[in-house]
């Protein structure tokens, strides 16, 4: 029978499909496809946010997990065995996080997720793969509560509780005279009412007043009526929680209204993406960091490289802990091999044995050490606060780092 070559190459495509779907091992031959494809390496997938507002940070991400799947892979991947990240896009939901972890999970057959963006696609998401003893890292997900979604649920991104009050005491650093405070939150969103919560708390702790507490969605453009019922009441420090499209629009407007003191921005504001939002009127906001270029060591070096050879500009936080939750599956992955090969262990099983290591394992990542709680909390010593300075055409900026 003369089958066409279309379909031939079809049916050989399927056949290929069908065995990665039905096989129970990671992979078990190595080898690359004429298409480049790597045959018989470990899938890991990520599962961030690469369309909508949300990719305004899911980029970076996706942006640092490139880069650690080629340094791994570079270094020797798996004890030989090459890793390869199957990325499922999110974008900004609730919903698109379920799918894409449930792709990852039954057809992609990953050894474990990196994702999501958002601590608020988490709390849907991370269930799932926490009730299909599947380890999820979170790269980005900082929300109160993300470690106890479950067992198979651990964090690189340190939480609000540690992260946030940074800020603030910077900005008391810069400004003793700070004594009145307007807050804005994002209302639709688990991590900004999370960050809020500890914002105000640190706000209290500080003896500082808060003269009003603002509120929005991060689908919101216009906040004429908040930010000007927030200035009549002349406050002289502002905090945002909101994230990156929604929280540069809320800047730009209270600069347009003519308020003139230092204003903090949470984590969802905290990547270069702001600057095309707020452009000149993004300057001098504050924002706490849980990365540094200038961490010294030889991983964040070759991250740092990296990511300045590609980008031209230093690497983001985000992209940082993206590039960590790779690390932390490859080095636990490793730790793993040395007992059973990967290559020849159950899915099932390399998924659990893979979740008991990386809880166990301590990481020099470009986060600095780091170690994990039995629940899944990071532990990590070092934090900064960055302050944006843009350009004098207002088209870009930087985050010039606080000593
Ligand atoms: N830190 C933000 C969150 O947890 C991105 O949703």
């Amino acid at each position: 029978m003369n089958i066409p070559r279309s379909i031939s190459v079809l049916l050989t495509i399927t056949a290929i499909a069908l065995s990665a779907c039905t096989s129970s091992k990671p992979g078990a031959t190595t080898g690359t496809t004429p298409g480049g494809d790597i045959v018989g390496a470990v899938a890991i997938g990520v599962g961030v946010a690469q369309t909508s507002n949300v990719a305004l940070l899911g980029q970076e991400q996706v942006a640092g997990a490139k880069i650690a799947e080629k340094y791994f892979n570079d270094n020797g991947g798996i004890n030989g065995t090459p890793i390869k990240l199957v990325f499922q896009d999110t974008a900004g939901d609730e919903a698109g996080a379920i799918n894409a972890f449930q792709t990852l999970i039954t057809q992609n057959k990953v050894v474990g997720i990196v994702g999501p963006t958002l601590s608020q696609q988490a709390f849907g998401a991370s269930p799932i793969a926490d009730r299909a003893k599947v380890p999820v890292l979170a790269p980005s997900n900082t929300a109160k509560g993300i470690p106890q979604i479950g067992d198979f649920v651990a964090r690189v991104s340190a939480p609000v509780s540690v992260v946030a009050p940074n800020s603030v005491k910077a900005a008391l650093k810069l400004n003793p005279n700070i004594k009145k405070v307007a807050v804005f939150y994002a209302q639709n969103d688990a991590f900004n009412k999370s960050e809020t919560e500890i914002f105000q708390k640190t706000v209290k702790d500080q003896k500082l007043d808060i003269v009003t507490v603002q509120k929005f969605q991060t689908t919101d453009t216009d906040f004429q009526s908040q930010a000007t019922a927030a200035l009549n009441l002349k406050p002289d420090l502002v905090i945002i929680s909101g994230l990156a499209a929604d929280g540069g629009n809320l800047v730009r407007q209270l600069r347009e209204l003519g308020y003139k003191g230092i204003i903090i921005g949470g984590n969802g504001l905290n990547t270069s993406n702001v600057f095309a939002v707020c452009k000149a009127l993004c300057d001098s906001v504050l924002i706490a960091q849980a990365y540094s270029p200038e961490l010294p060591g030889a991983v964040n070096k070759a991250f740092r490289d990296a990511y300045f050879n590609q980008y031209k500009k230093e690497p983001p936080q985000f992209s940082a802990q993206a590039f960590t939750a790779v690390q932390v599956f490859v080095e636990a992955l490793k730790e793993v091999d040395k007992t059973s090969k990967v290559t020849q262990k159950p899915l099932s099983d390399l998924r659990v044995a893979l979740n008991q290591q990386l809880l166990k394992g301590k990481y020099t990542t470009p986060l600095g050490d780091i170690s994990f709680t039995p629940e899944g909390e990071i532990v990590q010593k070092d934090f900064y606060v960055a302050q944006i300075k843009m350009n004098a055409d207002g088209k870009d900026g930087k985050f010039a780092f606080l000593k």
